[in-house]
């Protein structure tokens, strides 16, 4: 009996991570997966910050899990390395619910990188994952004959929660790409992978993704006809983890004929909003509360007559604590029980839209105040623009100057000029960027988010 120790482990993207879930909350342990794709130093703070009493690692990631600490190291056998099974079912005795009733009732710490500090490690019980779980699978009316295709990180909330155990919770398969590959995600999504697979209907992603996706397509000369026409055995495709651009949205739906169902959440309480599954989906909004959730939006700290304020968040799945770190916990919770999201969100039409996050994404720019996603969304309808972040740059004179990080299409020679006079016929004068940056690429997380703070601190290097 683990009763409550950490346990962490590092898996490729198969079913040796179920194997390991599952074993260490039969034993009563506290789950803490690991990214492999962290470096040593991550991992290894990790590792010492959750005093985790075991590492469990598959054998060809063991050179990445090596410190100088004695560790009562158990290794994934080659058994289980050798079921890379991308497909599997769940069998019904590792139904989740069978094991949770036993041992500690703490179970998962997952660690988040936030903008900042060192990461915190946001601590679950075992009753919150199954409040979280009950809400997607009701809403979104999953049940045992979906088979969702799983190509996320799985030591993110989206990919643990959200996109494995609410299918397995409930006994529907899921099939699980080892890494993302648009070449075989788009043979799952056209039911036209090998027969040893059944077909997908129930597809869950991060706006990278299916950026990555439309640029397959486009790249392949894909049929749209054909495209549209398989893409009908598909019941469900969902957005989320970072906003979702709408020329994305339109594109994705003008190539598969499906509106993303885009949501909002956070790994301290999973999902907190989502558009309706049956019901118009509203670009650029994250829609209503989960059931269960409760979402309000603080009165503005500055007492202006804008409408937007931090959306609070209320719901049984909200975390227990942040792990070893009593003052982070504290500051995130305001009138009992309501964690602060540090997103800026606005009511508009009965609907919930998140404005931007309030430590990056709100500029105060020559006495107005914007956010940084709006001018990102207009950016992303000029042809020639790929991706834009938009930042808040300290400045004597406007406060907070508006620059725009740009990644423009392939062979395009647009420069600031051009840009500048283009925003000028399609935005205010105050979002109106100041500087245009060129870039080859925008560096991204996991789950497609750009870092804000990192982004900035490279470009105050670079000039
Ligand atoms: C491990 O954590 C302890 C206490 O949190 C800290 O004092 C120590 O420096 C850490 N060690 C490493 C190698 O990070
Ligand atoms: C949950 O676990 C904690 C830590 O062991 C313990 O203090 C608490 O009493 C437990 N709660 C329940 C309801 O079992
Ligand atoms: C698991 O999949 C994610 C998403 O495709 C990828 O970022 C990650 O590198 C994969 N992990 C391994 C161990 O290959
Ligand atoms: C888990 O957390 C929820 C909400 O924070 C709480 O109501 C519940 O009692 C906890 N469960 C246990 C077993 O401690
Ligand atoms: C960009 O230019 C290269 C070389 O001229 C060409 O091969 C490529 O097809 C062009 N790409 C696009 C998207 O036009």
């Amino acid at each position: 009996n683990l009763n409550g120790e950490r346990v962490c482990f590092l898996t490729p993207n198969d079913s040796s991570f179920v194997s390991c879930l599952l074993a260490v909350w039969s034993c009563g342990g506290i789950a803490v997966p690991l990214c492999s794709k962290h470096p040593p130093s991550e991992l290894e703070y990790v590792i010492n910050h959750s005093r985790a009493s075991t590492v469990v690692s598959a054998v060809k990631y063991t050179t990445v899990v090596k410190f100088g600490y004695v560790f009562n190291h158990s290794l994934v056998d080659e058994v289980s390395l050798l079921c890379q099974l991308l497909c599997f079912t769940l069998l019904a005795c590792c139904q989740y619910s069978i094991h949770v009733d036993q041992g500690h009732n703490h179970s998962l710490i997952m660690y988040t990188s936030g903008t900042t500090g060192p990461p915190k490690g946001v601590l679950f019980n075992h009753s919150n994952i199954r409040y979280q779980i009950k809400s997607l699978v009701d809403i979104w009316e999953m049940s045992s004959s979906d088979v969702l295709l799983h190509v996320l990180p799985l030591h993110h909330i989206h990919g643990f929660i959200n996109a494995l155990l609410c299918p397995l919770s409930i006994n529907a398969a899921v099939v699980m790409e080892p890494s993302f590959e648009a070449g075989r995600v788009w043979k799952h999504l056209l039911g036209e992978s090998c027969s040893n697979f059944p077909r997908v209907n129930v597809f869950m992603a991060v706006p990278t993704i299916y950026t990555k996706l439309i640029q397959y397509f486009d790249e392949h000369q894909m049929c749209v006809e054909e495209t549209k026409k398989k893409c009908k055995d598909i019941r469900l495709m969902v957005s989320g983890s970072a906003s979702l651009p709408l020329s994305i949205m339109q594109k994705w739906k003008s190539i598969t004929g499906h509106t993303l169902l885009e949501r909002y959440g956070m790994t301290e309480f999973g999902m907190g909003l989502t558009n309706p599954y049956k019901g118009k989906r509203i670009p650029g909004y994250v829609g209503l509360p989960f059931p269960n959730v409760e979402a309000k939006i603080a009165a503005s700290q500055e007492g202006t007559s804008d409408e937007s304020g931090e959306l609070l968040i209320k719901s049984k799945s909200i975390f227990q604590k942040y792990w070893n770190n009593n003052k982070a916990t504290k500051e995130s919770f305001v009138d009992v029980g309501w964690f602060k999201t540090g997103d800026i969100a606005v009511f508009e039409d009965g609907m919930f839209r998140i404005v931007g996050r309030s430590s990056v994404d709100i500029i105060k720019s020559g006495g107005f105040k914007l956010s940084a996603l709006d001018v990102e969304r207009v950016l992303l309808e000029h042809d020639h623009v790929e991706e834009a972040s938009v930042l808040g740059v300290p400045d004597d004179t406007w406060g907070q100057k508006v620059v725009a990080v740009i990644k423009l299409t392939q062979n395009s020679t647009v420069d600031d000029v051009t840009m500048t006079s283009w925003c000028r016929e399609h935005m205010a004068r105050y979002r109106i960027p100041r500087e245009f940056k060129f870039v080859k690429e925008i560096p991204r997380n996991a789950m497609g988010k750009v870092n804000k703070k990192t982004l900035l601190q490279s470009i105050e290097s670079k000039s």
